[in-house]
């Protein structure tokens, strides 16, 4: 196991009827924005549940942060936080809303140019605290300490990240995500799904104890994520699982002491980047070829996850390899989310611009292990058509 310091200070509020508890989480004295998406928590309550927890609070709202939340939506909200001297962030909404709320927190306190921090990682040296309600589960964002922000003016998606933007507290309440179109649903279930692999799929540190955190956050979306997509009525049990799992699966614990990788995020990024797509739909598309592409370095890890995960214990270590790769992807399948660019009407000159991309990065690998090289990068893609 590789050294390791975990410290993970995000207080979690779970269960029902608990948005009313950030009442207590909040300073009385605080002036909160509450920041929110495009609407979706005026039509399922959560908007009204939030105002009534902090009637004794002084309370500004922004609404509007758009899915893959846009930079510029982002300045606005600082503007107005500089306006009203706000000193404090509550994000309601999916994991947009959340990381627009960390970026918006960075920024209004940066000096400088905020873009620095995605396209220079300028060091975030304070920040306003923020809390959240988070309303989809899937990324992780209500208690990790980074984000995504685009900038569709340059077609970029880049990540950032501060110890500093850990949220103070997180309600996870189940029976807000009762609302969520079920294609938003599977793609929660898909994007935990690749958030696990893309720590334990890479090579052995024997970390057993890590390793089996994994393959149990796998076998639980596995088993829960289809309750959550195909069942007619919500099931308050299986939204609960769904969303633990989903926040056990990117908040530190998995990745530490081992090597993590996150190669189909970076990839997946620019896909999202250049043509819209919906984040986990990109990750089902990409984690399949390139594990066919990787999967002789990491056999090892690779051969594990078949049999601990599918079952798969029978055949050539060839035939075990190929069976586990395609099991993952008839997952992604089941939950109604196809797999290839064409699928998607995305055509075939996309590759090189990404390659492109990495390349005038400076980038010569991609991802944490550094196993694939710019040419293994455009095979993959092609794959992927
Ligand atoms: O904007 P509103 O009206 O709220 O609607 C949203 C949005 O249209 C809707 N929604 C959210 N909760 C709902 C709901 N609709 C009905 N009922 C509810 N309870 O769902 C739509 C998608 O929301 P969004 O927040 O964009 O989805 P998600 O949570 O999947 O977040 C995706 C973003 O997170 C980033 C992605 O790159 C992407 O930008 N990620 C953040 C990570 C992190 N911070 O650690 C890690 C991830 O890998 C990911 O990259
Ligand atoms: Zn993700």
């Amino acid at each position: 196991m590789e050294n390791f310091i975990f410290q993970n200070p995000v207080k979690i509020i779970f269960g029902k009827d608990t948005i009313s508890k950030i009442q207590k989480e909040i300073p009385q004295d605080a002036r909160v924005l509450m920041i929110y998406g495009g609407g979706s928590i005026k039509r399922n309550g959560v908007y009204d549940a939030v105002q009534k927890a902090l009637t004794n609070h002084k309370l500004f709202e922004f609404g509007g942060i758009e899915p893959n939340p846009e930079f510029s939506t982002c300045m606005k909200a600082v503007e107005l936080i500089k306006q009203e001297n706000i000193d404090f962030l509550l994000a309601v909404g999916g994991g947009s809303v959340l990381d627009a709320t960390k970026f918006i927190s960075a920024s209004s306190k940066f000096e400088g140019d905020p873009y620095d921090i995605l396209e220079k990682r300028s060091p975030i040296r304070k920040a306003l605290p923020l809390g959240t309600v988070i309303t989809l589960p899937a990324t992780g964002s209500e208690m990790n300490s980074g984000g995504v922000i685009t900038r569709a003016e340059f077609q970029t998606k880049l990540v950032f990240g501060s110890p500093l933007l850990f949220p103070k507290f997180s309600v996870l309440n189940p029976e807000t995500t009762y609302s969520l179109p079920k294609h938003q649903v599977a793609n929660g279930v898909v994007d935990a799904f690749v958030h696990v692999m893309e720590q334990y799929l890479t090579y052995s540190t024997n970390a057993p104890v890590q390793d089996r955190f994994a393959e149990s956050l796998l076998l639980t979306l596995i088993e829960e994520g289809p309750k959550n997509i195909t069942a007619g009525e919500v099931n308050y049990d299986a939204r609960a699982n769904l969303m633990w799992a989903a926040t056990m699966a990117l908040n530190g614990l998995i990745s530490s002491g081992v090597q993590s990788d996150w190669a189909t995020h970076l990839i997946g990024h620019e896909l999202t980047a250049f043509h819209g797509l919906d984040h986990a739909v990109t990750l089902a598309i990409v984690l399949p070829e390139l594990l066919r592409k990787t999967k002789n370095k990491r056999k090892e890890k690779l051969l594990q996850f078949g049999s601990r995960v599918w079952n798969i214990n029978h055949g050539t270590e060839e035939e075990r390899m190929e069976l586990t790769i395609s099991k993952t992807e008839d997952f992604f399948h089941s939950l109604g989310i196809k797999t290839k660019l064409s699928e998607y009407n995305i055509s075939p000159d996309t590759i090189d611009r990404i390659v492109e991309r990495f390349d005038s990065r400076g980038m010569k690998a991609i991802g944490g292990l550094q196993d694939i090289s710019l040419v293994d990068l455009k095979d993959i893609l092609n794959a992927c058509i």
